[in-house]
C-alpha cells in the first residue's frame, strides 16, 4: 500500500503543485476585514478539495470568526490508531506590497522555490498533509490509519475560536496522536521535528495625554508627551543584560538540566548565517545563554509595534495627545498567558507617571508546549524523515508559538509530532515568503512513511 501511495505521489508531482497554486491564489488573510469572503472561500476550496480526493463528508464549519475545516477518513477501523492532522488556511498581511518580486497572490516558480503568501506558513505546509492522504486513497482505495483533518484559519491572529470550537467537539476529533507540519527544519539536507514551542501574551499600551493634539510651541516643554511617557515605559522593560524587568515575570520559569542544554546546543548552528538570515550584524539577548537558548528555552519580550503623533512626510509641530504600542512576551514551560498578561499589566500601570493616563489590553494568549522525544509516534516521524531524506533529524525548540499544541494535549490527551518543513530563509511573515519545493515534494513522501510507520507502533 505504502509503495503504491509514494508512486503516485512521485506520478502526480505537476498536478499537486498546480493544485497548490490554485490554493496560494486565494487572499485568505485572516487579520484583514476586506477578505473575510476569501476566507470562505479559501475555506470552501479546500473542503471540497478533501471530498475530492476521497475524504468524502469533508466541510467548512462556521464559527464566530473564520470557518474551520474538518473531515475524516476512519476506514483503517477502530484497531488501528487516528491522525489528526491540523494545519491552517490562513495567512500573514503580504504588505508592504511593493517589497514583493511578484505578487504574493499569484504563486510563482523560480529557482525550485514557490513564491507566494502563505507558501509555506502554511498552506503549503499543510498541503502535503492532504497529498498524503490523497496519494493513499487514489492508489489503494485505504490508508493504513485513519484520518482527521482540522484546518483552522484564525491561526495568525491568535485562533479566538479555537480552543471552544476543540472542547465543543472533542469526541469527533479524538484521536492517538497530531500531525502539524508549519515550522521549518535546519537545511535541505537536514530534517527536523519539533519538540517544543513557547507560548505567547500579546498585549497593547494606550497612553492618553492631551485630550486633543497640541501646538508643540504653546504648551511643548509644560506638558507630560505620551509619546515620551511610553518610550520610558518600554525603556524599563529590560535592563542592560537582556533581562525581563518585569516583577514576577521569571518566577516559574526553571533552570534547565545541563542535559537539556546540552540537547538544546547540540542542533548545528550558524551565527555567521543567523545574522545574515536576519539581515543584523549582531545578536543581542540575554546575557548569559546561548542565541539558541534565547530563542529555544529562554522567554521573550519585543515590542511589535508603536505609534503616536505625526509620521506621515515633512513635519508638523504636535505635542500629540495618544501614544500606542502592541508589546508581546514568547514564554516557556510552567509561565501561562494569564498570568504573565496580569504580571505586565500592573507593571505598566506602576510605571506611569500620573499625568498621563495608561491603559492596558490584553489581545491574546497561548501555552507553550513540550512533546516527549520518547513517544512511540516520535520513533515512527524519525524513521519516516530518515527514509525520505537519507538524514537523521534533529530535534528542536523553536521559539515561535502553535497554542494548538497545548489544547491537543489537554483536551485531547494526543501529543503532536510537529514535523517542519519549512527552511530558515522561507520569509514567514515577510515580503517574498516561498515553499522550497524539494521539501514539498518529501514532505508528501515522510508524510506517506509516517501513516505506514504509525501502525506498527501501537502504544
Ligand atoms: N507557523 C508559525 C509558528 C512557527 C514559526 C513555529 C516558526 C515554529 C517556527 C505560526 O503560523 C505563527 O506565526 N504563529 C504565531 C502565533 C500567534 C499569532 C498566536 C507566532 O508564533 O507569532
Ligand atoms: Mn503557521
Ligand atoms: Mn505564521
Amino acid at each position: 500500500m505504502r509503495d503504491r501511495a509514494l508512486k503516485y505521489a512521485a506520478k502526480h508531482q505537476d498536478q499537486f503543485l498546480d493544485e497548490l497554486r490554485e490554493f496560494l491564489s486565494i487572499p485568505s488573510v485572516s487579520a484583514q476585514p476586506q477578505h473575510k469572503a476569501d476566507m470562505v472561500r479559501a475555506a470552501e476550496w479546500l473542503a471540497a478539495h478533501l471530498r475530492r480526493i476521497g475524504v468524502v463528508e469533508s466541510r467548512a464549519v462556521t464559527t464566530p470568526g473564520h470557518p474551520i475545516v474538518i473531515g475524516e477518513w476512519t476506514g483503517a477501523g477502530a484497531s488501528k490508531p487516528t491522525l489528526l492532522i491540523y494545519g491552517h488556511y490562513d495567512v500573514q498581511p503580504a504588505e508592504p506590497f511593493d517589497l514583493w518580486k511578484t505578487e504574493p497572490f499569484k504563486p510563482a516558480v523560480r529557482n525550485n522555490n514557490l513564491y507566494a503568501r502563505g507558501a509555506s506558513d502554511d498552506k503549503g505546509q499543510l498541503f502535503v498533509h492532504v497529498k498524503m492522504v490523497e496519494s493513499y486513497l487514489k492508489s489503494s482505495g485505504k490508508l493504513p490509519v485513519n484520518v482527521k483533518f482540522f484546518i483552522e484559519g484564525e491561526e495568525e491572529t491568535g485562533s479566538p475560536s479555537l480552543t471552544l470550537f476543540i472542547e465543543a467537539h472533542s469526541k469527533q476529533l479524538a484521536c492517538n496522536v497530531a500531525l502539524i507540519s508549519d515550522s521549518s527544519m535546519l537545511s535541505p539536507e537536514q530534517p527536523a521535528i519539533t519538540y517544543g514551542l513557547r507560548g505567547i501574551c500579546y498585549m497593547q499600551v494606550n497612553v492618553q495625554g492631551p485630550n486633543h493634539d497640541l501646538h508643540s510651541g504653546s504648551f511643548g516643554g509644560a506638558v507630560y508627551n505620551p509619546i515620551q511617557a511610553l518610550a520610558e515605559i518600554i525603556s524599563k522593560m529590560k535592563d542592560a543584560n537582556g533581562r525581563i524587568t518585569i516583577p514576577g515575570f521569571y518566577d516559574r520559569v526553571q533552570g534547565l538540566p545541563d542535559r537539556e542544554r546540552q540537547v538544546v546546543n547540540s542542533v548545528p548552528f550558524d551565527k555567521a548565517q543567523f545574522c545574515r538570515d536576519a539581515g543584523v550584524a549582531d545578536t543581542w539577548g540575554e546575557a548569559g545563554y546561548t542565541v539558541l537558548e534565547q530563542i529555544g528555552i529562554r522567554p521573550s519580550l519585543e515590542c511589535n509595534g508603536i505609534w503616536g503623533g505625526y509620521t506621515d512626510e515633512g513635519s508638523k509641530t504636535v505635542l500629540p495627545s495618544q501614544a500606542f504600542a502592541k508589546i508581546s512576551m514568547r514564554l516557556v514551560p510552567n509561565q501561562t498567558p494569564e498570568e504573565i498578561a496580569s504580571l505586565f499589566t500592573d507593571y505598566v500601570l506602576s510605571l506611569a507617571p500620573p499625568q498621563v493616563k495608561v491603559t492596558v489590553q490584553n489581545l491574546h494568549g497561548g501555552l507553550p508546549a513540550l512533546i516527549d522525544l520518547n513517544i512511540p509516534e516520535m520513533q515512527a516521524a524519525i524513521v519516516a524523515l530518515e527514509r525520505t531524506f537519507g538524514a537523521k533529524p534533529v530535534f528542536l525548540r523553536d521559539g515561535g508559538s502553535v497554542p494548538v499544541v497545548a489544547t491537543f494535549k489537554r483536551v485531547l490527551g494526543a501529543p503532536t509530532i510537529m514535523l517542519g518543513l519549512g527552511l530558515p530563509d522561507d520569509n514567514l511573515h515577510s515580503p517574498n515568503e516561498k515553499f522550497y519545493l524539494p521539501n514539498f515534494f518529501k514532505g508528501i513522501n515522510a508524510s506517506i512513511h509516517l501513516a505506514d510507520e504509525l501502525i506498527h507502533l501501537r502504544r
